[in-house]
């Protein structure tokens, strides 16, 4: 019987849940840091990019064990990426994950430290991997560092910050959801093929699909801070208009940041074809992705 995109998801959540929990609670560090570190993971999150990651490396007959470690590393890092993001200095945000925030729940300086220690402790993890050979550490590794630092979601979060109370075109509203959002989400599908025989063709498609489902992705985070429901995104509505950002509902308006995010979804669905896993979890998730509530 074929799999629903639900029972799809569902499951894989499951066996995420278990295994990011396991190596947090294996930790010997300061109790306090494991608490706020623990906090912000077990809060929730939809583990989009671990299952978009267990997708791709499937897609491409692999099996999602073989990627859990490196996307429990990857969640980390976006985990980290989301306490920082609600700090009072940054978008100074109250709720995530239907939760307080960190910095809500313990302590400013607390909370900068538990996303220090899930970013560095991200790398330690995959380099302790033993069924991986080192030249595929070292392409994991250096690959998430780029897509999470000063070139990848770093980068985006000041773009987003020096655009507020500024209007952008599309050009560089694209770069800067691209950094800030898209590259993390291109290291799932990305570090998934590559654990896998992927020709180089195939490569170049499967980074211009995981490009326009970043930008699909971040269009509808856009979208839902105007139109969602906070009780079912689990973090406030608003935060962008009350911040000045600049979005593609405020450049574009609602309408035109859908049919954008349409066209989006669109290009992502050819260079699925390109890569040869059009009609996979891959193509069921573009859709998710683009229609989702929260
Ligand atoms: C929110 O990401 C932050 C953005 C990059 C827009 P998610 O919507 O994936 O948040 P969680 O992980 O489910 O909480
Ligand atoms: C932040 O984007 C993305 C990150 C790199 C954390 P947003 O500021 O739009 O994310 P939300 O809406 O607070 O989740
Ligand atoms: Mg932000
Ligand atoms: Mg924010
Ligand atoms: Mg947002």
């Amino acid at each position: 019987m074929r799999e629903t995109l639900a029972n799809y998801i569902s499951d894989r959540q499951e066996a995420f849940n278990t295994e990011i929990v396991i190596q947090i609670e294996a930790l010997n560090i300061p109790d306090r840091l494991k608490q706020s570190m623990l906090y912000s993971i077990e809060a929730g999150g939809k583990r989009l990019r671990p299952i978009l990651m267990m997708a791709s490396v499937e897609a491409y007959g692999g099996s999602y064990q073989d990627v859990l470690p490196i996307a429990v590393a990857l969640e980390m890092v976006h985990t980290y990426s989301l306490i920082h993001d609600d700090l009072p200095a940054m978008d100074d945000d109250n709720y995530r994950r239907g939760q307080p925030t960190n910095h809500k729940k313990f302590d400013e300086a607390t909370a900068i430290l538990a996303g220090d220690g899930l970013l560095t402790y991200s790398f330690e993890l995959i380099t302790n991997q033993t069924n991986i050979t080192d030249k595929q550490k070292v392409f994991l590794v250096n690959q998430l560092a780029k897509a999470g630092g000063p070139r990848g979601m770093v980068a985006g979060q000041i773009l987003d910050m020096q655009a507020e109370k500024k209007n952008v075109d599309l050009e560089k509203l694209e770069e800067i959801h691209t950094a800030k959002t898209g590259q993390l989400i291109k290291y799932a599908i990305v570090s998934g093929a590559f654990m896998k025989n992927v020709s180089k063709e195939q490569m170049a498609a499967l980074n211009l699909f995981a490009y326009y489902l970043g930008l699909i992705f971040q269009v509808q985070d856009d979208i839902l801070d105007v139109t969602g429901d906070p009780s079912l995104l689990g973090k406030p509505v608003g935060s962008d208009e009350s911040n000045d950002k600049s979005t593609y509902p405020k450049l574009l308006g609602l309408n035109g940041a859908i049919a954008q995010k349409e066209f989006y979804v669109e290009q992502a669905k050819n260079s699925l074809k390109e890569a040869g896993v059009k009609e996979t979890i891959l193509e069921q998730l573009t859709d998710y992705l683009s229609d989702r509530k929260y």
